[in-house]
């Protein structure tokens, strides 16, 4: 890496210009991204697993086929997404084992359980809600490869967000019970979902970075108060409680919230709370699973490779 390497490749991101696959990038700025955006397929991953215990629990055959929808649409993020990483030279059987060993990390939010029917609504407005707002974000980025796959998959998640909204307004004008179903829903997801964007700006430490090199073009509070200006009123205008007594508006019209609790977040990360165990002992099933499916290509490859060479 020269001086002038480096001096190129800031004008470059100091101009705008979208750097691509091929292009000259700095070791950290490759490295930053491999991290973050195979985390990021892997939380695609690993977040089909919570809604997918519901597709056989559906209420209705029409809630059955937008669930079955959504959790496809889940699987093609993290293809889209290793794609993304692959282009860095990142390989799928190395990012694929670094989360099946516990290395690699992926969304918190994946580690709470699914209790009732409305978490799969709660899951739409407010975990997918808060996903959009940090992926919006992120589709404006430095990084050609991960900024269209993010343009993408926000179309696809305005969907998923969509109608999770339609089914918890549904539920909290419904009987006592489909209320008590919701307002439960809401106490349960409302702090995870606010912990997912990730930890406060001044405890973030990849963020400086991040931010010179144009890869996050909000911190991580800055996208916390949008989702939480976007999400307060809604979910009031529900019917609904939201489960923080110090929640209020400031004289700007920001929802400003209490203290949250990291020590959970960081334990949830850790797998020393939630359900860590069980996601990548699914996870780990799926691949032995489909070991037979792996073998299958490579035999195919290597018996067309060798019709190739004769
Ligand atoms: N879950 C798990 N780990 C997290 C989370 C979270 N919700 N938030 C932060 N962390 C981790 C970071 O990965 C980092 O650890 P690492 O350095 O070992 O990788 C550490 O906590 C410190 O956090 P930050 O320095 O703030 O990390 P970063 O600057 O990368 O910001 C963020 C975190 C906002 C999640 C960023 O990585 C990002 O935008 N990622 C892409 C989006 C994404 O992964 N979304 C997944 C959920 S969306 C969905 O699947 C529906």
């Amino acid at each position: 890496e020269t001086a002038e390497q480096h001096a190129h490749f800031e004008a470059r991101i100091a101009r705008g210009e979208k750097i691509e696959a091929g292009d000259w990038m700095p070791a950290e700025y490759r490295r930053q991204l491999i991290r973050m955006i195979s985390q990021h397929a892997h939380s695609e991953v690993v977040g089909m697993l919570p809604e997918g215990e519901w597709i056989t629990r559906a209420p209705s055959l029409r809630r059955k086929t937008i669930l079955m929808a959504k959790v496809q649409d889940e699987a093609g993020h993290g293809q889209y997404l290793y794609h993304a990483a692959e282009t860095l030279g990142a390989t799928r059987e190395d990012m694929l084992q670094a989360l099946l060993s516990g290395k690699a990390k992926y969304s918190s939010i994946f580690n709470y359980p699914t209790h009732s029917w409305a978490d799969v609504g709660m899951i739409g407005w407010l975990v997918d809600g808060a996903a959009i707002k940090n992926q919006t974000m992120l589709a404006g980025c430095s990084y050609g490869p991960y900024s269209r796959a993010m343009v993408r998959i926000c179309s696809e998640e305005t969907f998923h967000h969509k109608q999770g909204k339609e089914m918890i307004v549904a539920y909290a004008q419904g009987t006592p019970q489909q209320r008590a179903m919701a307002q439960d829903a809401l106490n349960r997801w409302w702090w995870p979902a606010m912990m997912m964007l990730g930890p406060h700006d001044a405890d973030s430490p990849n963020s400086g970075v991040l931010t010179r090199w144009g890869i996050k073009l909000k911190s991580n509070d800055e996208v916390r108060q949008e989702f939480i200006n976007e999400h307060v009123p809604e979910l009031l205008e529900a019917g609904l409680t939201i489960p923080d007594p110090d929640l209020h508006q400031d004289e700007h019209g920001n929802w400003r919230h209490g203290p949250i609790h990291w020590d959970e977040f960081w334990a949830v990360i850790r797998g020393e709370q939630g359900l860590n165990k069980e996601r990548l002992g699914a996870r780990q099933a799926a691949h032995d699973d489909g070991a037979w499916v792996r073998d299958a290509l490579q035999a195919y490859t290597d018996r067309q490779r060798a019709v190739a060479a004769d």
